[in-house]
């Protein structure tokens, strides 16, 4: 798939909520405002699953091509993010600094909301080929491992926010729990063979000695 098909397809969501906030709030229900942050907060957090289900997906399905589209879909799932904060921001405190500030200390919800953008930036900055280059591939990657922390954040974010409901953050917290156990499980499995692979040199490098 193109990019731009990709990245239109992605910003649909966002499309029609200011199609609907500018010609027909109606649409938005009986809280546009509301709607309007929930839904930028549900699609960043879609998006971000959905950029570290990119190398289970391309793993298991033998589609390397997916690899190209994961910078794509996590600087949109950012870029929805501040949407997001945009619209906190404007709606829930028309841009007063001190009372959003009180929030962020007094709601813990917001608190890991905050955290969870803050621990983005960094990947959204660096996502350029520029940027790999300077840190260094090793680097780049170790920095990059944030989005691990920054979902596991977004989740409880969410959790945090829900007063009775929880089926839809538990929802997303099972997707996270799967794809970081994928991880973990990869990342043994590679340990357990690097050291089978130095038990066998060494084996190897003995019985050669001994000859
Ligand atoms: C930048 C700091 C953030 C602030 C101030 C913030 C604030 C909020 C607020 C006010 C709500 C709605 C609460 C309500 O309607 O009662 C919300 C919901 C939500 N936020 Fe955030 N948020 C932030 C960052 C994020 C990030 C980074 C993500 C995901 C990556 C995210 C995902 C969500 C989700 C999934 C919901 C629930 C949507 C639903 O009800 O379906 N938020 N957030």
């Amino acid at each position: 798939m193109n990019k731009s098909l990709l990245a239109l397809l992605a910003l649909m969501p966002l499309a029609w909520l200011v199609f609907a906030a500018l010609f027909d709030p109606g649409l938005l229900g009986t809280n546009p405002a509301e709607m309007i942050t929930r839904n930028t907060g549900d699609w960043a957090l879609r998006l971000l699953l959905l950029a570290l289900a990119i190398t289970p997906l391309r793993r298991l399905s033998g589609w390397h091509v997916l690899i190209d589209y994961r910078r794509l879909i996590g600087l949109l799932g950012f870029f929805y993010a501040l949407v997001h904060l945009a619209s906190y921001i404007s709606f829930d405190h028309v841009f007063d600094a001190l009372a959003i500030l009180k929030d962020v200390f007094k709601r813990p919800f917001i608190t890991l909301g905050m955290l969870s953008l803050l621990l983005m930036l960094p990947l959204a900055l660096t996502s350029t080929n520029a940027w790999v280059r300077r840190l260094g591939a090793r680097r780049w990657l170790r920095l990059h491992r944030l989005v691990y922390a920054a979902g596991i954040v977004a989740v409880l974010h969410f959790w945090w926010m829900v007063k009775r409901d929880i089926s839809e953050p538990l929802l997303y917290a099972v997707v996270l729990a799967l794809l970081l156990g994928w991880r973990l499980r990869e990342r043994r499995r590679r340990l357990t063979l690097a050291a089978g692979n130095a038990r066998a040199h060494t084996d190897w490098a003995g019985t050669r000695a001994r000859r």
